[in-house]
């Protein structure tokens, strides 16, 4: 991560990332990977990196607060936050808080800044073992009581539902990268054989080492 500001990102480890720790689906796996694409995009139009990183670090960070509603949520506690003031300007500050508030990937129309279309891209799980992974446990605490045959049957039924009606999974920047990692993953997927491959690993690992049971318990995933 070279040229991020060392303090800035010292501030966000400590006071923003413990906001995901009852999130699993939702939680710093999920935030890892958006920031992860975040900076890639920054380095490839050539945008600020501690805007991109400071996004992508807040954007479901009102997750806790009002499911329904977290990119607003996320958006004000990123406005409201006095530390972020020594780092950006007023003008930059709300830039961020509009494209955290325009994330959601079922948004119809074209978020309003350029950095809202990164973070909503960013947003898309076009890893299929981090989709199968964060999948799982959503139906998990949807439906504890199914076995493994029943959680995938409902998780590709439902992604299959999604590609069937959407065709290709929408990308505001069509990022010449992310375009690749979306056929690449969308072509595997369909592979039912393999995708169901990946499923069971991951029900098998969980299974084994204590998630299952803190997805139940702990975890405020949905
Ligand atoms: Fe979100
Ligand atoms: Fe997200």
């Amino acid at each position: 991560m070279k040229g991020i500001n060392q303090e800035l990102k010292k501030y966000i480890e400590e006071n923003i990332f413990p906001k995901y720790d009852r999130f699993y689906s939702h939680g710093m796996i999920h935030i890892n990977n958006v920031i992860e694409n975040m900076l890639m995009l920054a380095d490839y139009y050539d945008l600020d990196c501690n805007m991109a990183y400071t996004i992508a670090s807040y954007h479901d960070s009102g997750l806790g607060i009002d499911r329904e509603n977290h990119e607003y949520e996320s958006g004000k506690i990123l406005i409201n936050d006095q530390e972020l003031k020594k780092h950006f300007s007023e003008e930059q500050l709300i830039t961020m808080k509009e494209a955290i508030e325009d994330h959601r990937g079922s948004r119809k129309t074209r978020p309003r800044n350029f950095y809202g279309e990164c973070v909503s891209d960013s947003d898309r799980d076009f890893d299929i073992k981090l989709l199968v992974k964060r999948q799982i446990s959503t139906s998990i605490k949807h439906y504890p009581n199914y076995n493994f045959e029943e959680h995938f049957d409902n998780c590709y039924s439902y992604m299959c539902k999604r590609l069937n009606d959407n065709g290709k999974f929408n990308l505001w920047t069509n990022n010449p990268m992310l375009v690749e990692r979306r056929d690449r993953f969308q072509k595997e997927y369909l592979n039912k054989e393999y995708a169901k491959s990946i499923y069971k690993k991951e029900w098998d690992k969980i299974k084994k080492d204590g998630t299952y049971e803190k997805i139940i318990n702990y975890y405020e995933d949905y």
